[in-house]
Protein backbone atom coordinates (compact mmCIF):
# COMPACT_ATOMS: atom_id res chain seq x y z
CA UNK A 1 0.00 0.00 0.00
CA UNK A 2 0.87 3.39 -0.82
CA UNK A 3 1.34 5.90 1.87
CA UNK A 4 -1.07 8.56 1.94
CA UNK A 5 1.37 11.39 3.86
CA UNK A 6 -0.21 13.75 5.72
CA UNK A 7 2.57 15.52 7.27
CA UNK A 8 6.05 17.61 6.36
CA UNK A 9 9.37 16.25 7.52
CA UNK A 10 9.17 19.71 9.69
CA UNK A 11 6.16 18.43 11.53
CA UNK A 12 7.71 15.61 12.61
CA UNK A 13 7.72 15.01 16.15
CA UNK A 14 11.66 14.16 16.25
CA UNK A 15 12.39 17.55 14.08
CA UNK A 16 11.88 19.40 17.15
CA UNK A 17 15.27 17.46 18.43
CA UNK A 18 16.78 16.87 15.38
CA UNK A 19 15.86 19.29 12.58
CA UNK A 20 16.68 22.81 14.23
CA UNK A 21 19.10 25.28 13.36
CA UNK A 22 20.27 25.69 17.35
CA UNK A 23 22.79 25.32 20.00
CA UNK A 24 20.19 22.03 21.83
CA UNK A 25 19.35 20.20 18.28
CA UNK A 26 23.48 20.48 17.20
CA UNK A 27 24.26 18.63 20.20
CA UNK A 28 21.41 15.99 19.70
CA UNK A 29 23.03 15.47 16.09
CA UNK A 30 26.16 15.64 17.54
CA UNK A 31 25.35 13.08 19.66
CA UNK A 32 24.12 10.38 17.18
CA UNK A 33 27.37 11.04 15.37
CA UNK A 34 28.95 9.39 18.31
CA UNK A 35 27.50 6.46 17.26
CA UNK A 36 29.08 7.12 13.75
CA UNK A 37 25.11 7.87 12.14
CA UNK A 38 25.54 11.16 9.41
CA UNK A 39 22.49 13.10 8.66
CA UNK A 40 21.45 11.17 5.86
CA UNK A 41 20.11 8.85 8.69
CA UNK A 42 17.88 11.00 9.75
CA UNK A 43 17.18 13.56 8.09
CA UNK A 44 13.14 13.81 6.81
CA UNK A 45 12.66 10.76 8.13
CA UNK A 46 10.80 9.42 10.69
CA UNK A 47 12.31 7.83 13.83
CA UNK A 48 10.82 4.76 15.20
CA UNK A 49 11.48 3.92 18.58
CA UNK A 50 11.50 -0.07 19.44
CA UNK A 51 10.54 -0.63 22.42
CA UNK A 52 11.96 -3.69 22.99
CA UNK A 53 10.96 -6.03 26.39
CA UNK A 54 14.36 -8.67 25.44
CA UNK A 55 16.36 -9.80 28.19
CA UNK A 56 19.13 -12.76 29.38
CA UNK A 57 16.11 -14.18 31.91
CA UNK A 58 13.02 -14.05 29.46
CA UNK A 59 13.08 -16.87 27.03
CA UNK A 60 9.85 -15.66 25.77
CA UNK A 61 11.52 -12.78 24.32
CA UNK A 62 14.97 -14.61 23.79
CA UNK A 63 14.42 -13.99 20.46
CA UNK A 64 13.65 -10.52 20.72
CA UNK A 65 16.92 -9.14 20.64
CA UNK A 66 17.70 -10.92 17.29
CA UNK A 67 14.10 -9.45 15.89
CA UNK A 68 14.82 -6.06 16.59
CA UNK A 69 17.26 -5.99 13.83
CA UNK A 70 14.82 -7.08 11.50
CA UNK A 71 12.40 -4.64 12.59
CA UNK A 72 15.72 -1.98 12.15
CA UNK A 73 15.92 -3.70 8.48
CA UNK A 74 12.21 -2.90 7.62
CA UNK A 75 12.08 0.71 9.16
CA UNK A 76 15.45 1.33 6.92
CA UNK A 77 14.02 0.11 4.01
CA UNK A 78 10.61 2.19 4.54
CA UNK A 79 13.16 5.66 4.40
CA UNK A 80 13.08 5.69 8.48
CA UNK A 81 15.33 5.76 11.15
CA UNK A 82 15.17 2.95 13.68
CA UNK A 83 16.23 3.72 17.87
CA UNK A 84 15.61 0.67 19.78
CA UNK A 85 14.57 1.40 23.52
CA UNK A 86 15.05 -1.22 26.07
CA UNK A 87 12.43 -1.73 28.24
CA UNK A 88 11.58 -4.16 31.35
CA UNK A 89 11.04 -7.61 30.47
CA UNK A 90 8.41 -8.97 33.01
CA UNK A 91 9.60 -12.88 32.88
CA UNK A 92 6.51 -14.19 34.18
CA UNK A 93 8.31 -17.63 35.83
CA UNK A 94 10.88 -15.24 37.24
CA UNK A 95 9.55 -12.00 38.36
CA UNK A 96 8.22 -12.43 41.82
CA UNK A 97 5.32 -12.23 43.82
CA UNK A 98 3.72 -11.54 40.57
CA UNK A 99 4.32 -9.58 37.18
CA UNK A 100 0.80 -8.23 37.35
CA UNK A 101 3.00 -5.76 40.12
CA UNK A 102 5.03 -4.22 37.08
CA UNK A 103 2.37 -4.03 34.22
CA UNK A 104 1.50 -0.34 35.20
CA UNK A 105 5.33 0.23 35.74
CA UNK A 106 5.94 -1.30 32.01
CA UNK A 107 2.93 1.16 30.72
CA UNK A 108 4.15 3.83 32.72
CA UNK A 109 8.21 3.07 31.52
CA UNK A 110 6.74 2.79 27.48
CA UNK A 111 4.88 5.93 27.46
CA UNK A 112 7.98 8.07 28.78
CA UNK A 113 10.15 6.11 26.68
CA UNK A 114 8.33 7.44 23.72
CA UNK A 115 7.43 10.75 24.92
CA UNK A 116 10.68 11.77 26.48
CA UNK A 117 12.89 10.58 22.87
CA UNK A 118 12.85 12.44 19.66
CA UNK A 119 10.41 9.33 18.34
CA UNK A 120 7.84 9.75 15.61
CA UNK A 121 6.38 6.21 15.60
CA UNK A 122 6.81 3.03 17.99
CA UNK A 123 7.17 -0.71 17.72
CA UNK A 124 5.99 -2.69 20.67
CA UNK A 125 7.93 -6.15 20.98
CA UNK A 126 6.49 -8.28 23.56
CA UNK A 127 4.61 -11.09 23.89
CA UNK A 128 5.18 -13.08 27.74
CA UNK A 129 2.03 -12.10 29.30
CA UNK A 130 1.95 -8.48 30.72
CA UNK A 131 4.23 -7.32 28.63
CA UNK A 132 1.41 -6.98 25.68
CA UNK A 133 -1.39 -4.46 27.79
CA UNK A 134 1.61 -3.38 29.26
CA UNK A 135 3.41 -2.02 26.08
CA UNK A 136 -0.73 -0.95 24.50
CA UNK A 137 -1.46 0.84 27.23
CA UNK A 138 1.47 2.80 27.72
CA UNK A 139 1.50 3.29 23.26
CA UNK A 140 -1.86 4.50 23.64
CA UNK A 141 -2.03 6.83 26.47
CA UNK A 142 1.22 8.46 24.70
CA UNK A 143 -0.62 8.44 21.68
CA UNK A 144 1.76 8.33 18.52
CA UNK A 145 1.34 5.62 15.41
CA UNK A 146 2.48 2.10 17.23
CA UNK A 147 2.09 -1.34 15.92
CA UNK A 148 2.87 -4.30 17.88
CA UNK A 149 4.97 -7.33 17.38
CA UNK A 150 3.80 -9.99 19.28
CA UNK A 151 6.87 -12.86 20.14
CA UNK A 152 5.19 -15.73 18.74
CA UNK A 153 4.67 -18.99 20.36
CA UNK A 154 7.20 -21.50 20.81
CA UNK A 155 7.41 -24.79 19.64
CA UNK A 156 5.53 -28.03 21.15
CA UNK A 157 6.80 -29.82 24.09
CA UNK A 158 7.59 -33.03 23.95
CA UNK A 159 8.46 -36.14 26.55
CA UNK A 160 9.13 -39.55 25.21
CA UNK A 161 6.71 -38.89 22.00
CA UNK A 162 3.92 -37.32 23.88
CA UNK A 163 2.89 -33.40 23.39
CA UNK A 164 3.49 -31.27 26.15
CA UNK A 165 1.75 -27.72 26.68
CA UNK A 166 3.37 -25.40 28.75
CA UNK A 167 2.33 -24.97 32.37
CA UNK A 168 -0.93 -27.11 31.38
CA UNK A 169 0.95 -30.30 31.43
CA UNK A 170 3.05 -29.10 33.81
CA UNK A 171 -0.03 -29.18 36.60
CA UNK A 172 -0.91 -32.01 35.08
CA UNK A 173 1.90 -33.88 35.14
CA UNK A 174 3.22 -32.17 38.99
CA UNK A 175 -0.57 -33.76 40.04
CA UNK A 176 0.75 -37.19 38.37
CA UNK A 177 3.89 -36.67 40.51
CA UNK A 178 2.42 -35.75 44.02
CA UNK A 179 -0.04 -39.09 43.15
CA UNK A 180 3.22 -41.22 42.75
CA UNK A 181 2.39 -42.48 39.24
CA UNK A 182 5.72 -40.92 38.07
CA UNK A 183 9.05 -40.65 39.64
CA UNK A 184 12.12 -38.29 39.35
CA UNK A 185 13.68 -38.91 36.45
CA UNK A 186 10.31 -38.70 34.48
CA UNK A 187 9.94 -35.38 35.78
CA UNK A 188 13.72 -34.25 34.95
CA UNK A 189 12.90 -35.18 31.83
CA UNK A 190 9.50 -33.51 31.57
CA UNK A 191 11.52 -30.65 33.02
CA UNK A 192 14.10 -30.73 30.13
CA UNK A 193 11.19 -30.83 26.90
CA UNK A 194 8.53 -28.88 28.17
CA UNK A 195 10.23 -25.69 26.44
CA UNK A 196 11.91 -26.19 23.44
CA UNK A 197 12.55 -22.73 21.56
CA UNK A 198 12.10 -19.47 22.56
CA UNK A 199 8.85 -18.12 22.33
CA UNK A 200 5.97 -17.61 24.45
CA UNK A 201 4.00 -20.26 25.87
CA UNK A 202 2.12 -22.32 23.56
CA UNK A 203 -1.13 -23.03 25.24
CA UNK A 204 -4.17 -20.84 24.66
CA UNK A 205 -2.45 -18.97 27.86
CA UNK A 206 -2.57 -15.15 28.73
CA UNK A 207 0.31 -14.14 26.34
CA UNK A 208 -1.39 -16.13 23.24
CA UNK A 209 -4.78 -14.63 24.33
CA UNK A 210 -3.33 -11.16 24.91
CA UNK A 211 -1.07 -11.62 21.50
CA UNK A 212 -4.47 -12.44 20.08
CA UNK A 213 -6.41 -9.60 21.28
CA UNK A 214 -3.74 -7.07 20.04
CA UNK A 215 -3.89 -8.21 16.73
CA UNK A 216 -7.73 -8.80 16.81
CA UNK A 217 -7.80 -5.10 18.17
CA UNK A 218 -5.84 -3.59 15.15
CA UNK A 219 -2.83 -3.09 16.56
CA UNK A 220 -0.52 -5.97 14.96
CA UNK A 221 0.02 -6.92 11.04
CA UNK A 222 -2.82 -9.68 9.91
CA UNK A 223 -1.78 -12.96 11.10
CA UNK A 224 1.44 -11.90 13.02
CA UNK A 225 0.11 -13.62 16.40
CA UNK A 226 0.05 -17.01 15.29
CA UNK A 227 3.67 -17.00 13.96
CA UNK A 228 5.41 -19.60 15.80
CA UNK A 229 8.64 -17.65 17.33
CA UNK A 230 10.82 -19.81 15.35
CA UNK A 231 9.38 -19.96 12.06
CA UNK A 232 10.71 -17.71 9.60
CA UNK A 233 8.09 -16.18 8.88
CA UNK A 234 8.63 -14.23 12.12
CA UNK A 235 11.62 -12.23 10.97
CA UNK A 236 9.30 -11.25 7.59
CA UNK A 237 7.04 -9.97 9.96
CA UNK A 238 8.97 -8.44 12.53
CA UNK A 239 10.29 -6.52 8.99
CA UNK A 240 7.01 -6.14 7.32
CA UNK A 241 5.90 -4.05 11.01
CA UNK A 242 9.18 -1.97 11.01
CA UNK A 243 8.16 -0.53 7.20
CA UNK A 244 4.83 0.09 8.22
CA UNK A 245 5.74 1.72 11.38
CA UNK A 246 7.43 4.64 9.24
CA UNK A 247 4.04 4.63 6.77
CA UNK A 248 2.26 5.04 10.19
CA UNK A 249 4.16 8.48 11.19
CA UNK A 250 3.31 9.66 7.22
CA UNK A 251 -0.23 8.47 7.75
CA UNK A 252 -0.58 9.59 10.81
CA UNK A 253 -2.71 6.60 11.62
CA UNK A 254 -2.04 6.64 15.83
CA UNK A 255 -4.17 4.72 17.94
CA UNK A 256 -6.94 6.32 18.59
CA UNK A 257 -8.37 6.56 14.95
CA UNK A 258 -8.01 2.21 15.24
CA UNK A 259 -9.62 1.94 18.74
CA UNK A 260 -13.03 2.26 19.11
CA UNK A 261 -15.92 0.34 20.83
CA UNK A 262 -16.46 -2.02 17.79
CA UNK A 263 -12.34 -3.05 17.78
CA UNK A 264 -12.93 -3.98 21.71
CA UNK A 265 -16.14 -5.81 20.74
CA UNK A 266 -14.49 -7.77 17.91
CA UNK A 267 -11.47 -8.27 20.65
CA UNK A 268 -14.15 -9.67 22.91
CA UNK A 269 -15.09 -12.38 20.58
CA UNK A 270 -12.36 -13.46 19.64
CA UNK A 271 -10.90 -13.63 22.62
CA UNK A 272 -14.26 -16.48 23.49
CA UNK A 273 -13.94 -18.36 20.57
CA UNK A 274 -10.42 -18.51 21.33
CA UNK A 275 -11.48 -19.82 25.05
CA UNK A 276 -8.76 -17.41 26.36
CA UNK A 277 -7.27 -16.49 29.22
CA UNK A 278 -9.42 -15.42 32.13
CA UNK A 279 -6.85 -12.89 32.61
CA UNK A 280 -7.25 -11.25 29.63
CA UNK A 281 -10.60 -9.29 31.30
CA UNK A 282 -7.99 -7.61 32.99
CA UNK A 283 -5.97 -6.06 30.45
CA UNK A 284 -8.60 -5.64 27.87
CA UNK A 285 -10.62 -3.43 30.41
CA UNK A 286 -7.27 -1.62 31.05
CA UNK A 287 -6.70 -1.08 27.89
CA UNK A 288 -9.74 0.14 26.78
CA UNK A 289 -10.21 2.48 29.93
CA UNK A 290 -6.69 3.92 28.46
CA UNK A 291 -8.53 4.54 24.96
CA UNK A 292 -11.72 6.05 26.59
CA UNK A 293 -13.56 3.15 26.13
CA UNK A 294 -16.12 2.52 28.34
CA UNK A 295 -16.17 -1.57 29.15
CA UNK A 296 -17.35 -3.65 31.94
CA UNK A 297 -17.43 -6.79 33.36
CA UNK A 298 -21.01 -7.26 31.52
CA UNK A 299 -19.80 -6.96 28.45
CA UNK A 300 -18.18 -9.95 28.30
CA UNK A 301 -20.67 -11.69 29.90
CA UNK A 302 -22.95 -10.61 26.84
CA UNK A 303 -20.51 -11.27 24.65
CA UNK A 304 -19.53 -14.94 25.89
CA UNK A 305 -23.00 -16.03 25.92
CA UNK A 306 -23.11 -14.64 22.11
CA UNK A 307 -19.77 -16.43 20.93
CA UNK A 308 -18.92 -19.81 21.35
CA UNK A 309 -15.39 -21.65 21.59
CA UNK A 310 -14.62 -22.49 18.04
CA UNK A 311 -10.39 -23.25 19.07
CA UNK A 312 -9.41 -26.49 20.64
CA UNK A 313 -6.35 -25.68 22.23
CA UNK A 314 -4.95 -26.25 25.33
CA UNK A 315 -6.36 -25.72 28.39
CA UNK A 316 -10.14 -25.68 26.85
CA UNK A 317 -9.26 -27.91 24.13
CA UNK A 318 -6.73 -30.42 22.59
CA UNK A 319 -4.14 -28.63 20.31
CA UNK A 320 -1.19 -26.21 21.06
CA UNK A 321 -0.60 -22.91 19.01
CA UNK A 322 2.24 -24.23 16.80
CA UNK A 323 -1.48 -26.04 15.31
CA UNK A 324 -3.23 -23.24 15.35
CA UNK A 325 -0.90 -21.71 13.05
CA UNK A 326 -0.56 -24.98 10.70
CA UNK A 327 -4.55 -24.98 10.76
CA UNK A 328 -4.32 -20.80 9.45
CA UNK A 329 -4.10 -19.30 12.82
CA UNK A 330 -6.02 -15.66 13.97
CA UNK A 331 -7.11 -14.93 10.41
CA UNK A 332 -8.82 -18.30 9.76
CA UNK A 333 -10.01 -18.15 13.18
CA UNK A 334 -11.75 -14.49 12.59
CA UNK A 335 -13.15 -15.47 9.12
CA UNK A 336 -14.47 -18.39 10.46
CA UNK A 337 -16.59 -16.28 12.78
CA UNK A 338 -16.73 -13.32 10.49
CA UNK A 339 -20.51 -12.60 10.94
CA UNK A 340 -20.06 -11.87 14.65
CA UNK A 341 -17.41 -9.53 13.58
CA UNK A 342 -17.55 -5.50 12.56
CA UNK A 343 -15.11 -6.25 9.90
CA UNK A 344 -14.85 -2.14 9.27
CA UNK A 345 -12.73 -1.69 11.96
CA UNK A 346 -9.47 -1.05 10.29
CA UNK A 347 -5.88 -2.51 11.52
CA UNK A 348 -1.91 -1.00 11.96
CA UNK A 349 -2.21 -2.08 8.00
CA UNK A 350 -4.07 0.87 6.98
CA UNK A 351 -6.75 -1.52 5.68
CA UNK A 352 -9.85 -2.99 7.24
CA UNK A 353 -10.47 -5.95 9.29
CA UNK A 354 -12.04 -7.59 6.03
CA UNK A 355 -9.40 -6.89 4.21
CA UNK A 356 -6.97 -8.53 7.05
CA UNK A 357 -8.64 -11.83 6.83
CA UNK A 358 -9.59 -12.09 3.30
CA UNK A 359 -9.00 -15.33 1.64
CA UNK A 360 -7.63 -16.78 4.61
CA UNK A 361 -8.93 -20.51 5.55
CA UNK A 362 -9.02 -23.52 8.00
CA UNK A 363 -6.75 -26.29 6.85
CA UNK A 364 -6.82 -28.49 9.57
CA UNK A 365 -10.71 -28.26 10.44
CA UNK A 366 -10.95 -29.88 13.81
CA UNK A 367 -8.30 -27.41 15.13
CA UNK A 368 -10.51 -24.42 14.36
CA UNK A 369 -14.11 -25.17 14.23
CA UNK A 370 -17.08 -23.48 12.56
CA UNK A 371 -19.09 -21.91 14.11
CA UNK A 372 -21.87 -24.47 13.79
CA UNK A 373 -19.54 -27.11 14.89
CA UNK A 374 -18.21 -25.62 18.08
CA UNK A 375 -16.11 -26.90 20.79
CA UNK A 376 -18.32 -25.63 23.30
CA UNK A 377 -21.85 -23.56 22.57
CA UNK A 378 -21.00 -21.01 24.44
CA UNK A 379 -19.12 -19.15 26.98
CA UNK A 380 -14.98 -19.25 27.46
CA UNK A 381 -15.82 -17.39 30.58
CA UNK A 382 -19.18 -16.60 32.86
CA UNK A 383 -19.04 -13.67 35.04
CA UNK A 384 -20.61 -14.30 37.95
CA UNK A 385 -22.50 -11.53 40.87
CA UNK A 386 -23.71 -12.14 44.02
CA UNK A 387 -23.34 -11.31 48.01
CA UNK A 388 -19.95 -13.20 48.06
CA UNK A 389 -18.42 -10.87 45.02
CA UNK A 390 -21.11 -7.76 44.69
CA UNK A 391 -18.42 -6.10 41.77
CA UNK A 392 -18.02 -9.71 40.03
CA UNK A 393 -15.84 -12.66 39.34
CA UNK A 394 -14.68 -14.81 36.44
CA UNK A 395 -14.57 -18.44 35.89
CA UNK A 396 -14.01 -20.27 33.16
CA UNK A 397 -16.64 -22.91 32.32
CA UNK A 398 -15.40 -24.71 29.98
CA UNK A 399 -12.08 -25.54 31.95
CA UNK A 400 -13.92 -26.78 34.70
CA UNK A 401 -15.71 -30.33 35.62
CA UNK A 402 -19.31 -29.80 34.38
CA UNK A 403 -20.91 -31.27 37.89
CA UNK A 404 -19.03 -28.08 39.79
CA UNK A 405 -21.13 -25.75 37.41
CA UNK A 406 -24.03 -26.17 39.91
CA UNK A 407 -22.76 -27.20 43.08
CA UNK A 408 -23.50 -26.13 46.58
CA UNK A 409 -20.52 -27.11 49.55
CA UNK A 410 -19.19 -26.20 52.82
CA UNK A 411 -16.09 -23.77 52.42
CA UNK A 412 -12.78 -24.51 53.56
CA UNK A 413 -11.04 -20.89 53.97
CA UNK A 414 -7.54 -19.56 53.76
CA UNK A 415 -6.55 -16.43 55.32
CA UNK A 416 -3.63 -16.19 53.00
CA UNK A 417 -1.42 -18.02 50.70
CA UNK A 418 1.05 -19.30 53.36
CA UNK A 419 -2.23 -20.65 55.43
CA UNK A 420 -3.28 -22.59 52.16
CA UNK A 421 0.17 -24.10 51.53
CA UNK A 422 0.40 -25.29 55.21
CA UNK A 423 -2.82 -26.66 55.52
CA UNK A 424 -3.94 -28.13 51.86
CA UNK A 425 -1.86 -31.46 51.61
CA UNK A 426 -2.76 -32.48 55.53
CA UNK A 427 -3.40 -35.81 55.98
CA UNK A 428 -6.02 -35.02 59.32
CA UNK A 429 -7.54 -32.05 56.62
CA UNK A 430 -11.56 -32.45 56.72
CA UNK A 431 -12.19 -32.33 53.17
CA UNK A 432 -14.72 -33.94 50.36
CA UNK A 433 -14.77 -33.58 46.61
CA UNK A 434 -17.79 -31.23 47.17
CA UNK A 435 -15.94 -28.94 49.59
CA UNK A 436 -15.21 -25.02 48.25
CA UNK A 437 -11.95 -24.19 48.81
CA UNK A 438 -11.49 -20.52 49.55
CA UNK A 439 -8.43 -18.28 49.39
CA UNK A 440 -8.05 -14.72 50.91
CA UNK A 441 -6.03 -11.86 50.71
CA UNK A 442 -4.37 -12.86 47.02
CA UNK A 443 -6.31 -9.66 45.40
CA UNK A 444 -3.98 -7.07 43.69
CA UNK A 445 -3.30 -4.92 47.33
CA UNK A 446 -3.60 -8.08 49.41
CA UNK A 447 -1.37 -10.48 46.75
CA UNK A 448 -0.01 -7.86 46.22
CA UNK A 449 -0.10 -7.84 42.65
CA UNK A 450 -2.71 -10.41 42.66
CA UNK A 451 -0.63 -13.60 42.15
CA UNK A 452 -1.84 -16.53 39.58
CA UNK A 453 -2.91 -18.54 43.12
CA UNK A 454 -6.24 -18.63 42.15
CA UNK A 455 -5.59 -22.57 41.05
CA UNK A 456 -5.52 -23.87 44.62
CA UNK A 457 -4.09 -26.92 44.80
CA UNK A 458 -6.88 -30.40 45.24
CA UNK A 459 -5.90 -31.15 48.89
CA UNK A 460 -3.58 -34.65 48.49
CA UNK A 461 -5.92 -36.88 50.13
CA UNK A 462 -8.83 -36.53 46.87
CA UNK A 463 -5.74 -36.24 44.88
CA UNK A 464 -4.87 -39.81 45.82
CA UNK A 465 -8.03 -40.57 45.47
CA UNK A 466 -8.49 -39.87 42.17
CA UNK A 467 -10.38 -36.17 42.67
CA UNK A 468 -9.22 -33.55 39.83
CA UNK A 469 -11.48 -31.02 40.01
CA UNK A 470 -12.86 -28.72 42.92
CA UNK A 471 -14.35 -25.86 43.41
CA UNK A 472 -12.10 -23.00 44.41
CA UNK A 473 -12.55 -19.28 44.81
CA UNK A 474 -10.78 -16.71 45.39
CA UNK A 475 -9.41 -13.05 44.85
CA UNK A 476 -6.50 -13.92 42.46
CA UNK A 477 -5.79 -14.61 39.33
CA UNK A 478 -4.95 -17.85 37.33
CA UNK A 479 -2.63 -18.67 35.35
CA UNK A 480 -4.30 -18.27 31.79
CA UNK A 481 -2.77 -22.41 31.34
CA UNK A 482 -4.62 -23.50 34.17
CA UNK A 483 -7.51 -25.34 34.68
CA UNK A 484 -10.33 -26.63 36.85
CA UNK A 485 -13.73 -24.97 38.96
CA UNK A 486 -11.62 -22.04 39.65
CA UNK A 487 -13.68 -18.37 40.20
CA UNK A 488 -11.35 -15.58 40.18
CA UNK A 489 -11.04 -12.23 40.15
CA UNK A 490 -13.97 -11.48 43.32
CA UNK A 491 -14.05 -7.76 43.63
CA UNK A 492 -13.82 -6.23 45.82
CA UNK A 493 -10.89 -8.22 47.40
CA UNK A 494 -10.75 -9.68 51.05
CA UNK A 495 -7.80 -7.27 51.38
CA UNK A 496 -10.18 -3.79 51.32
CA UNK A 497 -13.05 -5.34 53.67
CA UNK A 498 -14.71 -7.59 50.27
CA UNK A 499 -16.65 -9.91 51.33
CA UNK A 500 -14.64 -12.77 50.51
CA UNK A 501 -13.10 -11.66 54.00
CA UNK A 502 -16.05 -12.89 56.06
CA UNK A 503 -15.86 -16.13 55.09
CA UNK A 504 -15.15 -18.98 57.70
CA UNK A 505 -14.49 -22.24 57.27
CA UNK A 506 -18.11 -23.92 57.65
CA UNK A 507 -20.05 -21.72 55.73
CA UNK A 508 -22.13 -22.78 52.63
CA UNK A 509 -21.41 -21.51 49.47
CA UNK A 510 -23.32 -21.78 46.39
CA UNK A 511 -22.83 -21.20 43.06
CA UNK A 512 -24.59 -21.54 39.84
CA UNK A 513 -22.92 -20.99 36.45
CA UNK A 514 -25.89 -21.41 34.16
CA UNK A 515 -27.23 -18.37 36.29
CA UNK A 516 -24.47 -16.47 36.77
CA UNK A 517 -24.58 -16.62 40.82
CA UNK A 518 -22.79 -16.76 43.74
CA UNK A 519 -23.74 -16.79 47.00
CA UNK A 520 -22.29 -17.31 50.81
CA UNK A 521 -25.42 -18.85 52.58
CA UNK A 522 -24.92 -16.77 55.56
CA UNK A 523 -27.52 -14.63 57.57
CA UNK A 524 -27.58 -10.97 56.86
CA UNK A 525 -27.34 -10.13 60.76
CA UNK A 526 -24.18 -12.55 60.96
CA UNK A 527 -22.15 -11.27 57.66
CA UNK A 528 -22.71 -7.47 59.96
CA UNK A 529 -21.20 -9.02 62.75
CA UNK A 530 -18.17 -10.42 60.93
CA UNK A 531 -17.51 -7.03 59.32
CA UNK A 532 -17.86 -5.24 62.61
CA UNK A 533 -15.09 -7.47 63.69
CA UNK A 534 -13.07 -7.42 60.85
CA UNK A 535 -9.86 -5.54 61.15
CA UNK A 536 -8.27 -5.06 57.79
CA UNK A 537 -4.50 -6.59 57.27
CA UNK A 538 -1.32 -4.01 57.66
CA UNK A 539 0.25 -2.91 54.49
CA UNK A 540 2.48 -4.85 52.58
CA UNK A 541 4.96 -1.73 51.88
CA UNK A 542 6.67 0.54 54.07
CA UNK A 543 7.69 2.68 50.94
CA UNK A 544 8.99 2.59 47.49
CA UNK A 545 7.40 1.29 44.32
CA UNK A 546 4.91 -1.04 46.31
CA UNK A 547 3.64 1.27 48.75
CA UNK A 548 2.81 3.49 45.16
CA UNK A 549 1.48 0.24 43.82
CA UNK A 550 -1.19 0.02 46.85
CA UNK A 551 -1.91 3.73 46.83
CA UNK A 552 -3.02 3.86 43.24
CA UNK A 553 -4.18 0.47 42.20
CA UNK A 554 -7.79 -0.40 41.08
CA UNK A 555 -9.26 -3.07 41.70
CA UNK A 556 -9.87 -6.75 38.96
CA UNK A 557 -12.98 -5.05 37.31
CA UNK A 558 -11.56 -1.55 36.86
CA UNK A 559 -8.16 -3.08 34.77
CA UNK A 560 -6.01 -3.26 37.68
CA UNK A 561 -4.79 0.64 36.23
CA UNK A 562 -3.36 2.94 38.65
CA UNK A 563 -5.60 5.98 39.25
CA UNK A 564 -3.51 8.31 37.84
CA UNK A 565 -2.51 6.82 34.93
CA UNK A 566 -6.03 6.38 33.36
CA UNK A 567 -8.11 9.12 31.20
CA UNK A 568 -7.18 10.71 28.44
CA UNK A 569 -5.72 13.94 29.54
CA UNK A 570 -3.37 15.60 26.89
CA UNK A 571 0.13 15.64 28.80
CA UNK A 572 2.49 18.66 27.14
CA UNK A 573 4.91 17.53 24.82
CA UNK A 574 8.53 17.79 26.99
CA UNK A 575 10.43 21.03 26.59
CA UNK A 576 13.75 21.24 24.64
CA UNK A 577 15.95 23.43 25.85
FE1 LIG B 1 6.23 -16.10 29.11
FE2 LIG B 1 4.24 -17.99 29.56
S1 LIG B 1 6.07 -17.62 30.67
S2 LIG B 1 4.41 -16.47 28.05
Amino acid sequence: MTSRKTKSPEELRSYRWLGRNDLRSFGHRSRLRQFGYDRADWDGKPVIGIVNTWSDINACHGHLRDRADDVKRGVYQAGGFPIELPAMSLAEPFVKPSTMLYRNFLAMECEELLRSHPIDGAVLMGGCDKTTPGLIMGAISMGIPAIYVPAGPMLRGNWRGNVLGSGSDAWKYWDEKRAGRIGDDEWNEIEGGISRSFGTCMVMGTAATMMAIAEALGLALPGASSIPAPDSNHPRMCAAAGRRAVEMVWEDLTPDKILNAAAFDNAIRVHMALGGSTNAIIHVIAMARRAGIALDMARFDEISRQVPVIANITPSGKYLMEDFFYAGGLRALMAQMADLLDLSCITVAGRTLADAIAGSKVHLPDVIHSLKDPLYPEGATAVLTGNLAPRCCVMKPAAAEKRLLRHRGKAIAFENYDHMAREVDRDDLDVTPDHVLVLKNGGPKGGPGMPEWGQLPIPKKLLKAGVRDMLRISDARMSGTSYGACILHVAPESFVGGPLALVQSGDEIEVDVAARRIHLDVSAEELVRRRNAWKPPPPHYPRGYGAMFSAHIGQADEGCDFDFLEGQAAIPEPEIH
